[in-house]
């Protein structure tokens, strides 16, 4: 981390490892080792060795950052809390902490303690000042468009997507899932921002940042996890920009007037406008105001006074008919921000 250069990196996903082998704390027989680790490079001796390896990752991460970058922290109970403090101190400003429910968790065999079924993110700011990237229509959207929770639901990483060794067996004990790397990199990036993971193992974030059309840096000191890795990303295919393009903010709608989109024959006066159930019609005029029952208005004012609405937001409010399917008008502007993507593109 130290050979990168500052304020380079959009976002980071850091895995690290867990601390597990601490105080032999889950060497005891009698209880589960989180997803069978077992390794030398998580075997701390002591809290402070462990904290100070972290503070100094971390502090590293915040430099590489730019100023409106964000990092993820992911981890389990053994070290999570440690990390989040040590963040704290440091200046990240945290945003969310995201449990990943396993739907799939690893059971605990002798009953004495609750099945450890979740991880836990940290999702940080590089500061409380930070302009940072939260694509908040894009994950409403792959959300059925309902508001994307803290709460995530996703498998473990299994089958054909688990790397595996020469004979056949799983070559690293904690891959996570590409699903969580999905959200992770569509909620917080945008295409051709460079994302880091400074702990890569399988190499699941520069796999999934490659498909998603993001730049990637992985950093693992494995060299079998490096070399599965080289071969992992080489058979991705990156999106093109515009199929990588996901639901823009609405603040990151092109500002057009309703007119424009009649002028440009896109929406010809004389269309019919419907709302959503189909009770209420009005039909567009050459000027872009609406009309309805002899009342004339703008998309808002006339959404606003057919209901009986203080106010009305005309884009959202309003349909049409197009190949026998009826589109909110807010369409238009998605199209239109799409076409000007592709043209600069
Ligand atoms: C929890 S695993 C990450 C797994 C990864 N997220 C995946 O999906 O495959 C942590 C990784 O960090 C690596 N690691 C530990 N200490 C490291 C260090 N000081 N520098 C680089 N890599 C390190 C380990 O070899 C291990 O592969």
């Amino acid at each position: 981390m130290r050979s990168l250069p500052s304020s380079s990196i959009d976002c980071i996903f850091a895995d690290p490892p867990y601390n597990l082998q601490l105080r032999g704390e889950l060497r005891r027989p009698d209880e589960t080792v989180v997803d069978g680790v077992d390794d030398d490079w998580d075997k701390f001796t002591d809290y402070s060795a462990y904290d100070r390896f972290t503070r100094d990752w971390l502090a590293e991460a915040r430099r590489l950052l730019t100023h409106d970058g964000t990092i993820w922290a992911i981890g389990s109970y053994h070290n999570v809390f440690r990390l989040g403090a040590i963040m704290q101190e440091l200046g990240f400003w945290i945003l969310n902490d995201i449990v990943w429910r396993k739907a799939n968790p690893m059971p605990n065999f002798r009953g004495r303690r609750f099945t450890n079924a979740h991880e836990t993110m940290i999702w940080a700011a590089r500061g409380p000042d930070s302009k940072y990237c939260f694509n908040y229509q894009a994950m409403k959207t792959l959300n059925d468009d309902v508001q994307m929770r803290s709460d995530w639901y996703l498998p473990l990483c299994t089958g054909n997507e688990r790397v595996k060794n020469v004979h056949g067996l799983k070559l690293h004990p904690t891959q996570k899932p590409e699903s969580l790397l999905h959200r992770v990199l569509i909620a917080s990036t945008r295409s051709g921002d460079v994302v880091l993971d400074p702990f890569s193992g399988t190499g699941t974030t520069a796999a999934v940042a490659k498909r998603l059309g993001r730049h990637f840096v992985g950093i693992e000191r494995h060299p079998d996890y490096v070399e599965a890795s080289r071969l992992r990303v080489e058979a991705e295919q990156p999106l093109s920009e515009e199929h990588a393009a996901v639901t823009p903010a609405k603040r990151e709608m092109p500002r057009i007037p309703f007119g424009t989109f009649v002028e440009q024959g896109m929406l010809p006066a004389g269309t019919e406008l419907f709302d959503r159930q189909r009770r209420l019609r009005a039909v567009v005029s050459p000027d872009g105001s609406l009309v309805s029952g002899g009342q004339r208005g703008s998309i808002h004012k006339m959404g606003a006074q057919l209901t009986g609405a203080p106010s009305c937001n005309g884009w959202t409010f309003w349909y049409f008919e197009r190949n026998g399917e009826l589109l909110p008008l807010d369409i238009l502007r998605t199209e239109s921000s799409q076409t000007k993507l592709r043209n600069a593109g």
